[in-house]
């Protein structure tokens, strides 16, 4: 039987996990996750463990990055069946404080990222989001020192302002985005994908289809605005409330008018029901 991944609760207790790993020069990769883990998170876990000789798998529902309004409560926590997946996927440890350890009383700290944080697209809807997530994730790099970090395209925007705080705190360590795990129909694996009906589940495939028919539009030359327009007006007939569907600078996320100022990244976020559905594709 594959071993379990050990878990660390405290940050001393990682730190002494760690330290016999650099001592021996070993490589440290790290996987941050929320848990619910799905095939979309072991992609990240198996190129985390072909770029470095141990992998950290950081697990923790992050309190600071959800409105109150928001999930937080209901964000599925399946930590026992999580450990069953890493210890198939051979993972050496995880990393998994409780709120209390991550702010501790009396934290008083907030990154604020500028940049493609404010690109007005998740910001727009989610105006605390990416505080939240630039600083538990500065401080989930500086707890574990990692080498490399992985994180999916899916969260495109996340992914663009993760590695620009890394970059600006001159953190030593390099950032790796993965190419988005898709079901066969194309909806992109989320853990929140739970939330979905059976009807739901039956029209989510939409936001994919879109962004690909608008994608290879845009590529054989047709108006960028007018092919947004179309796709934004098939996302609400299937039966989706749409945030945006934009289409932006692949780096910067600042707008763009044509294609010879691209790359271009399309994204998009809607809702169906009561969840939100994010995804994006590059042109
Ligand atoms: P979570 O939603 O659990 O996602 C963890 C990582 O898995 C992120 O980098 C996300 O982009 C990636 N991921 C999710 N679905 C994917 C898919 N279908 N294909 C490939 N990668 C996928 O994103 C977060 O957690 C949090 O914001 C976090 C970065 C951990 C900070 O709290």
């Amino acid at each position: 039987m594959a071993q379990r991944p050990t878990v660390a609760r405290t940050v001393a207790k990682l730190r002494s996990l760690l330290s016999p790993y650099r001592a021996r020069g070993q490589s440290i990769a790290l996987v941050p996750t929320m848990g619910a883990l799905h095939r979309g998170h072991l992609a990240l876990v198996k190129e985390a463990q072909r770029r470095a000789r141990r992998v950290v798998v950081s697990i923790f529902v992050n309190p600071t990055q959800f409105a109150p309004h928001e999930d937080f409560g209901s964000y599925p926590r399946r930590f026992a069946a999580d450990i069953e997946v890493l210890t198939e996927a051979k993972v050496d440890m995880v990393w998994a404080p409780a709120a209390e350890v991550m702010y501790p009383d009396g934290f008083a700290t907030r990154i604020a990222p500028q940049g493609a944080a404010l690109a007005g697209l998740e910001d727009k809807f989610r105006p605390h989001f990416f505080g939240g997530v630039a600083t538990v994730v500065a401080k989930l790099f500086t707890q574990v020192s990692p080498d490399v970090a992985i994180f999916g395209q899916k969260d495109y925007q996340q992914l663009r302002v993760v590695t620009q705080m890394a970059k600006d705190l001159d953190l030593p360590l390099k950032v790796i985005g993965l190419k988005t795990v898709r079901e066969k129909d194309g909806l992109a694996l989320s853990s929140r994908n739970v939330y979905l009906s059976e009807l739901e589940r039956g029209h989510a495939p939409a936001l994919y289809r879109t962004l690909e028919e608008c994608a290879a539009r845009i590529k054989a030359g047709e108006p960028i605005e007018m092919v947004l327009e179309e796709g934004r007006a098939q996302i609400a007939l299937a039966e989706f409330t749409l945030d945006y569907l934009e289409a932006r600078h692949a780096l910067t996320l600042a707008p763009i008018a044509s294609v010879k100022d691209g790359p271009i990244r399309l994204l998009v976020a809607a809702k169906i029901g009561k969840t939100r559905l994010i995804d994006n594709l590059g042109v």
